[in-house]
């Protein structure tokens, strides 16, 4: 069983994704902090993220590993789980670039469908109802206004151009960001984690029951 969870920056993927798994007993899989730990991992050795030629070397050397703590799927670079550093300002900026090569994408895709290895899943990202398992019958697109988002982001004292990376994530060529074929569209402008998060359960429980 995969849940798949995608949707623009800030529109609460991570906070209902992670509701939704706690709820069901599922593994939690944050595929956005994948990309972000490719793109920190870079910055910190010194290669260009603008160089396809360069990120895609730094795969085939990389010494990385799958873990699930807690419920949750950690990708780990020598060891250790950059979870702070992965969610600066600097890394923001430089993960859509490593996010639009296609050999990042084939890599992380790979290593997304094998997090089935730790269980039934609730997977969190852009591509995972086109891409990642699209025979799924469990897509969620989130998205909020523009502004929501702003403020959210800005309340977990994040100032980011929120436009500019949805707008770079809908327009690349490797599987970019859009809704789902099948997916249930949920614009959660103005409702709190518990509401959305009880609208997808719900409709998870609905869609489990008809199959009997
Ligand atoms: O969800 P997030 O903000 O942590 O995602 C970070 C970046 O990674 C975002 O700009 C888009 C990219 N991403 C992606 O291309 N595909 C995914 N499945 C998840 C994230």
């Amino acid at each position: 069983m995969v849940i798949a969870i995608d949707g623009t920056s800030a529109s609460g993927k991570s906070t209902n994704a992670k509701l939704v798994a706690k709820a069901l007993g599922y593994v939690y899989v944050d595929t956005g902090a994948m990309y972000r730990t490719l793109a920190w991992h870079c910055l910190r050795s010194g290669v260009d993220v603008h160089d396809p030629k360069a990120v895609t070397a730094v795969l085939r050397r990389w010494k990385t590993r799958l873990i699930c703590v807690d419920g949750e799927v950690q990708l780990l670079v020598d060891g250790y789980y950059p979870a702070k550093e992965i969610r600066t300002a600097e890394t923001s900026a430089a993960v859509p670039h490593v996010s639009a090569i296609p050999k990042v994408r084939e890599w992380m895709v790979r290593r997304q469908q094998s997090c089935t290895q730790f269980g039934n899943l609730v997977m969190e990202g852009r591509d995972i109802g086109t891409n990642v398992f699209p025979e799924t019958d469990f897509k969620f697109y989130l998205d909020a206004s523009l502004e929501e988002r702003t403020r959210r982001r800005e309340a977990d004292g994040i100032s980011e151009d929120l436009a500019k990376r949805d707008k770079r994530d809908s327009e690349r060529k490797a599987a970019p960001l859009m809704i789902p074929l099948g997916a249930v569209v949920v614009n959660n402008s103005g409702q709190t984690p518990k509401q959305t998060s009880e609208f997808i359960l719900g409709e998870i429980r609905r869609r489990l029951a008809a199959r009997g």
